[in-house]
């Protein structure tokens, strides 16, 4: 493991190309992370306690969970969960395979908390990510806990073509994810945010639902919201998954705004095109939350992720709506530690202010 791991435990080691350190880990995870020896030195470390929370009829043994986009190619769906993730989401995945933008395409702004990525959906495409899907879980190394698989549409389909694209990746992974998350709000792919315009997310709505809708189990669907659309394009989405009877929405991806940089490696890495995660993007999230959570009276359970990286944004979270949470940055930036340091502070909390489960802080602040 020596070095490799070093860099993922020890977010001081920062100084190395960032998708290089991002494979490095990978490269561990999906090995070490991946036997039963690797998972219980890693759980020993880094295990979370448990806050158990029902949603969308699933028990999630705490709400946070890894962000999409790490893991891109379901590489290591056992690691996760010893690392203290109560749930994993895998991908983007695409009908495609595709290589995704020319590197260098992942930055860091070490002052500010934040990356810049435009990764551009990489990935070897839903048929091959499905086979390998099949032979892990007939090897008997599926997670215990929930997957999710986040779909993106492939480059080379234009938008036009969009429902057909989304419609077969959901159909290639359907029996192997618990739930789904239709990703119509990436920056990094031209013209997917397009896609969240109403009579584009109607056309992929309507085939997604009715392939759905024809499985012997009726899997949970999603959608995720960029953070960059005007507050009222936001609840046109919100309303049109009610009325598709979607069963929850994310909130958010990535910003291409750029705040102010803190240092002129910051300054550098904004630069960059792509979207921009991490700190400076918490408080957007939230605000979307909040917008979502009063337009629905509490009623579509929303996934909060952004910014999500100590006990407070993840409790901010929380009580604008969110009934689970995700992170990518804070594990770059603070390490694996960061997420059952969350839990134990969110555990915490709700006792501290005498709920008798997570559940009744969700949303807390609209009362
Ligand atoms: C390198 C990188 C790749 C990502 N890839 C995806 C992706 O494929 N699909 C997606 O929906 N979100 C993707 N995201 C966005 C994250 O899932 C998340 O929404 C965003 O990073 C905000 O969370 P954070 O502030 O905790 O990082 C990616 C983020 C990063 C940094």
């Amino acid at each position: 493991m020596g070095i490799a791991w070093r860099l993922f435990a020890q977010p001081s080691l920062r100084f190395i190309d960032s998708e290089r350190a991002h494979s490095a880990t990978m490269a561990i995870l999906s090995t070490f992370g991946e036997s039963s020896i690797g998972q219980r030195v890693i759980n020993g470390l880094y295990g979370s306690p448990e806050l158990p929370i029902e949603v969308f009829g699933k028990l999630f043994y705490h709400p946070l969970g890894l962000a999409a986009g790490f893991d891109k190619k379901a590489k290591a769906l056992q690691s996760w969960p010893s690392l203290g993730f109560s749930w994993t989401e895998y991908g983007g995945i695409t009908r495609y395979p595709q290589e995704g933008n020319p590197k260098p395409r992942m930055f860091r702004a070490n002052k500010n908390h934040a990356l810049v990525n435009s990764m551009g959906f990489n990935n070897p495409g839903a048929t091959k990510i499905r086979e390998e899907l099949r032979l892990r879980k007939s090897n008997g190394k599926w997670p215990k806990t929930p997957v999710a698989a986040n779909i993106g549409r492939s480059k080379k389909v234009s938008n036009l073509y969009a429902a057909d694209d989304y419609c077969s990746t959901l159909d290639s992974l359907y029996d192997y994810a618990d739930f789904f998350i239709l990703n119509i709000s990436s920056p990094n792919t031209e013209k997917l945010r397009d896609l969240q315009e109403l009579d584009n997310l109607r056309n992929i709505l309507n085939k997604c639902v009715k392939l759905r809708n024809n499985k012997e189990t009726k899997k949970p669907l999603l959608v995720k919201v960029s953070p960059d659309s005007a507050d009222n394009q936001i609840l046109d989405t919100v309303n049109e998954l009610i009325k598709f009877d979607l069963d929850g929405i994310v909130a958010t991806n990535t910003t291409i705004k750029r705040p102010e940089p803190l240092s002129t490696q910051s300054r550098k890495a904004f630069s960059n095109n792509g979207g921009l995660s991490g700190r400076p993007l918490h408080n957007r999230s939230i605000e979307v939350i909040d917008l979502i959570y009063e337009e629905t009276d509490g009623n579509l359970p929303i996934i909060g992720v952004g910014g999500i990286e100590s006990k407070e944004t993840a409790w901010n979270a929380i009580t604008s709506g969110a009934s689970l949470l995700q992170l990518y940055s804070a594990l770059v930036f603070k390490g694996p530690s960061v997420v059952s340091s969350i839990v134990k502070g969110l555990k915490k909390y709700t006792k501290e202010n005498n709920f008798s489960s997570i559940r009744e802080a969700v949303g807390y602040k609209h009362i």
